[in-house]
């Protein structure tokens, strides 16, 4: 039985995510902010292969303590997937930079911090995988505009990954950032191409199937292999 760890898994892809992994008979430990709050995850609950963790990515003692909760327990794959679009105003003529920073503490800085802070229990699985939930929006090939913290600390987060792929590949932890589709979430809006169903299945067969080969690369949900 594969153990699993999800941040950000009370709602959007996360919550997606948990049902697959827990439909495929892995075990879940999925981290949310506010566990009480968190009544789809509760509901889930009821089956004993979940566990909720208190985790806030973006608070250094939060991630201290769930590190230190999983000390010594074996963890074959780490999503990073908590992600904020930081802030509704990211354009020439209207910038909030403090949320600039903090889209930089979420989305780049807390999937390292949660990375190699985990690597000791990620040692003890015979197939240790690490998946970022990335964004096709901070690819450098595509010439977007606006969105300019999303984008940049997306962008930063595949460079980071990249790295630490190349670093962990002798060790045997394979690990890739990754697009989730256009997906219906608070984040993707109604509008968007995809259900968290059809993202999170896609995002299961990537990861189950993940090999050395395909390390280190930029993957689309649906396992297409994107420019960085
Ligand atoms: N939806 C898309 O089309 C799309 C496309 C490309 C990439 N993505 C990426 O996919 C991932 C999931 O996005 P989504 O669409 O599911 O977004 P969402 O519906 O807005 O959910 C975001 C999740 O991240 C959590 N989160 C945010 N800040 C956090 C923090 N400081 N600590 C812990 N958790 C935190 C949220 O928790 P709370 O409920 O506590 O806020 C929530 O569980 C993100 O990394 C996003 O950038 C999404």
């Amino acid at each position: 039985m594969e153990t699993v760890v999800i941040t950000g898994a009370n709602r959007g892809i996360g919550l997606g995510l948990v049902q697959v992994f827990l439909a495929k008979n892995a075990r879940v430990i999925a981290a949310c902010r506010n566990p009480e709050k968190a009544t789809a995850l509760q509901e889930l609950a009821q089956n004993s292969a979940l566990e909720i963790l208190p985790l806030d990515v973006a608070d250094e003692a939060s991630i201290t303590a769930f590190i230190a909760a999983l000390e010594g327990k074996p963890i074959d794959i780490l999503i990073n997937n908590a992600g904020t679009l930081g802030g509704d105003k990211q354009s020439v003529d209207n910038m909030d930079y403090d949320a600039w920073v903090q889209a930089f503490v979420v989305n780049t800085i807390a999937p390292f911090r949660l990375s190699v802070g985990l690597l000791a229990n990620l040692k003890k699985s015979p197939r240790p995988r690490i998946i970022s939930v990335s964004s096709q929006m901070g690819s450098l090939a595509g010439e977007g505009t606006g969105h300019y913290a999303y984008r940049s600390s997306k962008a930063a987060l595949n460079k980071v990954m990249r790295g630490l792929a190349a670093q962990l590949k002798p060790e045997g932890i394979l690990l890739c950032p990754i697009h989730p589709g256009w997906v219906k979430t608070d984040m993707g809006g109604s509008n968007a191409q995809i259900s968290v169903a059809q993202s999170a299945a896609g995002i299961y067969r990537l990861i189950d199937t993940l090999s050395a080969a395909k390390s280190g690369q930029f993957l689309a949900w649906d396992g297409e292999e994107l420019p960085w």
